[in-house]
């Protein structure tokens, strides 16, 4: 480490700026890059929120500035100069309440990230428009919003309702099946509710990375001395400052912290050195002034020339580009049955790279305790499996993991893309080596390159029904990009072979993915994880078959659905949970029919998608109920604590209504906590079970409450497991559990059948029992909106000489706006779980499954073609 002990601070005679913020004057350095900087840096004013600056492009940090809505990222200093600037702290708070009581009630906000900007906006809108202002003229204003969430389906509900002076009273549902406010909802809206990037501690320092310039290069030297020379810096950190281990991982621990000199780089975001100075521009300009050298070599960014034999390693320190093959078989040889059958299909289907896009870019601050020898490490991380960090940061840094406490605080969005530690280690050993409380927090360029994305897969279908479209055999080989690192990557080819056969019965199957290390940006976990890719594929080999038996699509499914007692793909003999499949088909029928009935084109997908981490994980989840003392006749108030990560889902909210309905307390009597001081969770929120573990676990620790009498200040602790499953694959198991539980959906995609513009999407989901129908209502809304955008525009792809991705700003993602999404009706059914507490089978990722094959089969429905690759039509 390079330590300048009196490295000047910065000055505070420079140049200064006035204006007026709020009503009050105000003047802050002229040198802040842009007006959000500071509001946020200097005058601590957080509502507006830092998702991209200074690119301008998710309208989280919109603010007045004289009058007009604008982003402040994307204001200089210089114009700020004698304005008048507001921000959603200094609106009226009668007004304020509007809005939060509409969001609330409406289900307006998931993770909140995008929500105070937006609010900005609709009342720019609403001040010029007053009651004329429609949710369809209020669209084409959030053009200069993204949320990632909602879909903007109940964004835009809560802003018809402000303008128009609708009534809103939200209130927290009180049982389990009723609709309510989320958790939180007013603070989310309002954005007084802190993610990390909001948190203040005395002394606290700022950290900026230095990451490759190149995707596979050798180190050869790493020269610190102009970025700690540069203005306000503290240390440069390099990997030579690690005290404990190099690498870290969620399942191989294979991913360096930093790559020192000597190793070498294998992907885009491999990190060189932290700089840790007194502010983020300061830190970010020395990182900047890092040297490196480099001996440059071509990466491997072709998958399937990496499996080739003499394909060189793309990942130092690993001994195979395969990081892994799964696979199964079950009934007779495929290709004989195939041979049989009296229809096939053989066709190959590309899905493409994506971003999760989550609005709150990575941020951590880590605060040390006491002296050296003795200290402990307080860490705020927004990840999502804070046990993981906090073993791999004590293995960085050597100490026993009693000395890290990693505090889990609610994030803006995550998807999978936070199951990873981004800069969880490099921000905790600044800290730790400095004795001073260090906060990160990304640029978006960095978290695009840094964190694991979706899969691109190729796979190959080959296909085959009898004369009546029942369903004979099934053969795929796939082979999935996986980029540098393990991450979970391994795991998402194995659900995708899992998932490859779709909720379907087959005679006989042989199905294999393999997962390829190559030097192309990671990827790892994103909702669906695999499922999304193989139902794309799965459900385009049903409609063809269908074509070629001369049956509709939905009757070939209805043909070919499982059922409960079926044998599914896997070898799995289903449950009474299979019964949701039929039920989603049954359900959409009468629209199906009536929209092919009205000449539009029509197209289909059902889906199913595991909760839970199954295949013979044993998955637990702990809660502990506590009532407090009262006072007077006040009765005190209750404390449901659990280790669950809320980013947006409404973890939160299920456990309160759990524990309101299971203890007949009062909902706003619950105060719910995320406790990472002691082990109450095990393992990543991941895999659309956090609602069922928190529900089971909750409802467990209210009975223990319950029988103990509900004493003052006792802890009671509840558990809910799940140890039946057993491995994909296993040879020794005939019918393997390989997951305890499905969701299942179909969908229907309504198009134009002469441009092809998709006029609307019916969403039929069963979700086994629906803890807060708004709750899911949004969750499908948000994921059919990420579908649409997975079907027809997203995109996030690398150059084939580098590595790097093409671009890293949000517009060039291809992600939908407000005004291009269509109408999204949500239908639930319930069909209950067996097992599973409440009969909840879960809905996080299940919502975008069907909709990328819908979407393909409607544009075929239009112009006759086959769509294989993904995405169909790039937006602008
Ligand atoms: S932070 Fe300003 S628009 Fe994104
Ligand atoms: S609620 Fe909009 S980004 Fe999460």
């Amino acid at each position: 480490m390079t330590e300048l002990a009196d490295a000047p601070a910065s000055s505070d005679v420079e140049d200064r700026v006035a204006f007026e913020v709020n009503g009050e004057p105000v003047t802050v350095r002229r040198s802040h890059p842009h007006l959000l900087a500071a509001l946020r840096e200097e005058l601590d004013i957080t509502s507006p929120k830092d998702g991209c600056s200074p690119s301008g492009q998710c309208g989280c940090c919109t603010v007045f500035v004289d009058g007009k809505a604008i982003v402040a990222c994307q204001c200089d200093m210089d114009k700020v100069e004698g304005s008048s600037v507001v921000t959603l702290e200094g609106v009226d708070e009668a007004e304020r309440q509007r809005f939060a009581d509409a969001f609330a009630a409406c289900g307006g906000l998931q993770c909140g990230f995008c929500i105070p900007g937006i609010v900005m906006r609709a009342k720019a809108q609403i001040d010029k428009k007053g009651t004329a202002l429609t949710r369809e003229a209020m669209a084409p204003h959030l053009g200069a919003h993204l949320c990632r969430c909602t879909g903007y389906v109940k964004i835009l509900d809560a802003i018809e309702a402000v303008a128009q002076g609708t009534a809103c009273s939200p209130s927290l549902a009180a049982e389990v099946g009723a609709g309510g406010a989320k958790y939180e909802a007013a603070p989310l809206t309002l954005g007084d509710r802190g993610y990390i990037d909001d948190i203040r501690i005395p002394g606290m320092l700022h950290a900026a990375l230095h990451l490759t310039e190149h995707a596979r290069a050798d180190i050869v030297a790493i020269d610190t001395s102009a970025a700690c020379e540069a203005t306000g810096v503290d240390a440069v950190l390099t990997a030579d400052d690690l005290p404990g281990e190099l690498r870290v991982g969620l399942i191989h621990k294979d991913w360096p912290v930093m790559i020192p000199v000597g190793g070498r780089t294998s992907y885009a975001g491999d990190v060189l050195a932290i700089v840790v100075a007194d502010t983020r521009e300061h830190a970010r300009a020395a990182a900047a002034l890092v040297g490196v050298t480099y001996d440059v070599h071509v990466p491997n960014t072709d998958a399937r020339e990496a499996l080739s034999e003499i394909a060189p390693l793309s990942v130092w320190g690993t001994d195979s580009n395969v990081l892994s093959t799964s696979a199964y078989s079950r009934g007779d040889d495929v290709d004989e049955v195939l041979a049989a059958s009296a229809f096939t299909v053989h066709e190959t289907f590309r899905t493409q790279r994506i971003e999760h896009a989550f609005l709150e870019p990575e941020s951590t601050v880590a605060a040390p305790s006491g002296e050296d020898g003795n200290r402990t490490l307080h860490v705020y991380s927004g990840g999502q499996g804070v046990w993981d960090d906090r073993n791999d940061i004590a293995a960085v840094l050597d100490v026993d993991p009693s000395r890290i406490t990693v505090e889990l605080v609610s994030n803006g969005g995550a998807f999978g893309g936070k199951e990873d530690m981004s800069n969880q280690a490099q921000t905790a050993l600044a800290a730790w080596k400095l004795g001073r409380p260090v906060k990160c927090t990304l640029s978006r360029e960095e978290s695009m390159r840094m964190h694991a994305k979706r899969h691109p897969i190729e796979l190959e279908y080959w296909a085959g029904c009898d004369a009546d479209g029942r369903l004979t055999a099934l053969k795929v080989r796939g082979i999935g990009d996986s980029g540098a690192y393990a991450s979970v990557g391994m795991k998402v080819l194995e659900r995708a072979a899992g998932h490859a056969c779709g909720p379907y019965r087959w005679q006989a199957l042989d199905i294999e993915t393999i997962a390829v290390r190559t030097n192309n940006l990671v990827c790892g976990a994103f909702r669906g994880f695999g499922a999304n890719q193989a139902q794309f594929a799965m459900e385009g080999v049903i409609d063809r078959l269908a074509a070629q038996v001369g049956i509709s699509g939905w009757e070939m499914r209805k043909r070919n659905v499982i059922r409960p007692g079926d044998e599914w793909g896997p070898g799995q003999i289903m449950d009474e949970g299979a019964g949701g499949a039929e039920a989603c088909l049954d359900e959409i029928r009468a629209v199906y029919d009536e929209a092919v009935a009205s000449g539009k084109a029509v197209g289909l997908g059902l889906g199913l998608k595991n909760s839970g981490l199954g295949n013979g994980f044993r998955e637990v989840s702990k809660a502990v109920v506590r009532f407090l003392a009262g006072e007077g006749a006040t009765p005190g108030r209750v404390e449901v604590r659990h280790g669950w990560t809320e980013m947006g889902q409404g973890v939160h909210t299920v456990a309160l209504q759990v524990a309101a309905q299971e203890l007949g307390v009062d909902p706003d009597r619950i105060d719910v906590i995320v406790d990472t001081t002691r082990e109450l969770g095990f393992g990543q929120t991941t895999g659309s079970r956090g609602t069922l573990m928190v529900a089971g676990s909750v409802s467990s620790a209210a009975a223990a409450a319950l029988d103990g009498g509900c004493e003052i200040g006792v802890d009671y602790e509840g558990e809910y497991v799940v140890d039946w499953t057993q491995k994909l694959g296993d040879p020794s198991v005939a019918n393997p559990t390989i997951h305890a539980v499905f969701s299942y959906a179909a969908q229907l995609v309504i198009a134009d059948p002469d441009t092809g513009d998709i006029e609307k999407v019916v969403a039929v989901h069963d979700v086994g029992r629906a803890v807060n129908p708004t709750l899911v209502e949004g969750q499908v809304e948000g994921s059919v909106h990420m579908g649409l955008g997975y079907a027809l525009s997203e995109e996030f792809p690398t150059d084939p000489e580098t590595g790097f991705p093409t671009n890293t700003t949000l517009r060039s993602l291809g992600i939908l706006r407000a005004k291009d999404v269509p109408e999204i009706e949500v239908r639930l059914v319930e069909v209950p779980q067996p097992r599973s507490p409440f009969g909840i089978k879960g809905v996080g990722e299940i919502g975008l499954v069907p909709t990328a094959p819908a979407v393909a089969a409607a544009l075929h429905a239009v112009d006759g073609d086959w769509r294989t690759v993904l995405p169909m039509r790039r937006s602008s």
